[in-house]
């Protein structure tokens, strides 16, 4: 079948009311492949409709850069992605929009300082080692790398924005955010579900987790003001920052519904992304041995076998691009939406005010036009400059782009680095015997499935140090 593009005829190709409700069941089942199978049908641009609303799913490196860099003030984060993320991490940087969101990043902003995400180095390196010694008494033997990765981040995350220790707590708030996350999906691809008052066991489990986070949150912020009142010098941080916040305008202080928003959407947005990252970095290296060696190789050589410091990341120039090239095959944000608030213009085609816009990384990420070999893991893509890369900018965008870029995408991948870089310089990954394809589940992030059951489990053997 001849393949359709953007620019036949004027009206955007794609799917009236219709063909829409019955695509349901197929969008339900996996939200990524019906985005995938779209835009190789329709192009660069497709059309959903229903009724009155309208949705347009956007491919094009051009119409991407409009609506999150040139034009970026027309399209707000109202959107049920965003609301439904809100349920659970409130109206923090993620989801807020206008004044408070601008206002909110000005104040976490410095938080991510490359001097500040030097600094992060220490609490990076003991969260890791600690779990490596741990590793080290058990293995060889099989590890799933998904909960290891999401604990470690999650530790880091805590250590590094908010000064607290979350070993001992790590597995059950790991828990508690993967159930809130999971309901949040469950509820945007399930038209009938039943709404969040009712006490179905799914609804109480949510509701359950959402009372772990805030107690977490809670006894955190309680803690720090309990130092400050006792004169104790508290830390330099990003918490105290948040507390000792005054708006600009109003002279008041951040109210403490604001301060909870802020600390919860950073551990998630902080962890969650990170973890899967590098969940997929390990499933990519483990099935590409050639390229792990090379990582091995070039740790021994730049590092030899003392531990990873913040100042060899400039030369680990494979480690760098192994996660590029991960972050472009699997970006864990997989899908980013806006919403029109007033008519636009999208690569020539009409936009009407109150559009949903949709934009995958994933799928801009292996658009043929852009990427040779999409499908294949080619970490060599991202030698050279960055100046000189031969795709347009915004044909890569695992941290998004324009103002709302990731404000973590350098504390990101520091920490990916210096992670990838501890783990390959002791252990060596491969699959797990008889492992069947690894799915992609996308889930708030993209996560790794085997046989329908979360989780990814490889076998680790430890290396001669
Ligand atoms: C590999 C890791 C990460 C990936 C792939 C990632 C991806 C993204 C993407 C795509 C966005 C833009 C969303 C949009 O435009 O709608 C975003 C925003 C954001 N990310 Fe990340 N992120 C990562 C790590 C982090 C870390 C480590 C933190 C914090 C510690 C963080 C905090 C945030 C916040 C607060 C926003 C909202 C920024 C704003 O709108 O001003 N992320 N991230």
């Amino acid at each position: 079948m001849k393949q359709r593009t953007a620019h036949d005829g004027d009206r955007i190709p794609g799917l009236g009311s219709m063909a829409l409700l019955f695509s349901i069941p197929r969008i339900q089942r996996n939200p990524l492949a019906f985005l995938s199978a779209c835009a190789q049908r329709y192009g660069d641009l497709a059309r959903f409709e229903a009724g009155e609303q309208m949705a347009c799913f956007v491919n094009s490196p051009t119409a991407i850069r409009r609506v999150l860099q040139d034009n970026h003030r027309n399209y707000t984060k109202d959107t049920i992605q965003y609301d439904q993320l809100a349920t659970v991490a409130g109206r923090g940087l993620l989801t807020s929009d206008g004044e408070t969101w601008l206002s909110h990043r000005r104040l976490i902003q410095p938080a991510f300082h490359p001097r500040r995400i030097e600094a992060m180095e220490t609490a990076i390196l003991r969260a890791t080692t600690a779990m490596l010694a741990e590793w080290r008494g058990r293995l060889p033997g099989s590890v799933d790398i998904d909960a290891e990765m999401l604990r470690l981040t999650l530790q880091i995350a805590g250590q590094t924005l908010f000064s607290i220790d979350l070993s001992r707590d790590a597995p059950r708030l790991t828990q508690a955010i993967l159930t809130a996350l999971d309901h949040i999906v469950y509820r945007a691809s399930n038209f009938l579900a039943l709404p969040d008052h009712i006490p179905t066991p799914r609804n109480r489990r949510f509701h359950a987790a959402l009372a772990t986070l805030d107690d977490a949150v809670r006894d955190l912020i309680d803690a720090r003001r309990s130092q400050s009142a006792a004169k104790d010098t508290p830390p330099d941080d990003l918490l105290s920052a948040l507390l000792n916040a005054t708006d600009t305008d109003t002279g008041r202080q951040l109210d403490d519904r604001a301060i909870r928003d802020e600390v919860l959407t950073l551990l998630i947005a902080g962890h969650e992304t990170t973890a899967s990252a590098l969940t997929w970095a390990w499933h990519l290296l483990a099935t590409h041995p050639e390229a792990q060696e090379k990582l091995r190789r070039e740790i021994a050589q730049v590092i030899g076998p003392r531990p990873p410091q913040y100042a060899d990341l400039p030369r680990l120039i494979w480690c760098r691009q192994v996660l590029e090239e991960t972050l472009r095959l699997y970006p864990p944000a997989w899908l980013i939406t806006r919403r029109a608030i007033q008519a636009d213009e999208l690569d020539g085609h009409a936009i009407p005010a109150g559009t949903l816009v949709i934009i995958s990384p994933y799928t801009i990420q292996r658009h043929p036009a852009y990427w040779s070999d999409p499908d294949c893991f080619k970490p060599e893509r991202f030698a050279g400059e960055r100046a000189d890369y031969p795709w347009p900018r915004f044909a890569y965008i695992p941290f998004g782009g324009g103002p709302r870029v990731c404000i973590g995408q350098n504390l990101a991948m520091v920490e990916a680095m210096l992670i990838l870089a501890s783990l390959a310089q002791q252990f060596w990954f491969e699959p797990e015997r008889g492992q069947s394809a690894v799915d992609i589940a996308p889930l708030v992030t993209l996560r790794p499935r085997v046989k329908g059951r979360r989780g990814l489990q490889l076998r680790a053997r430890p290396l001669q140090l």
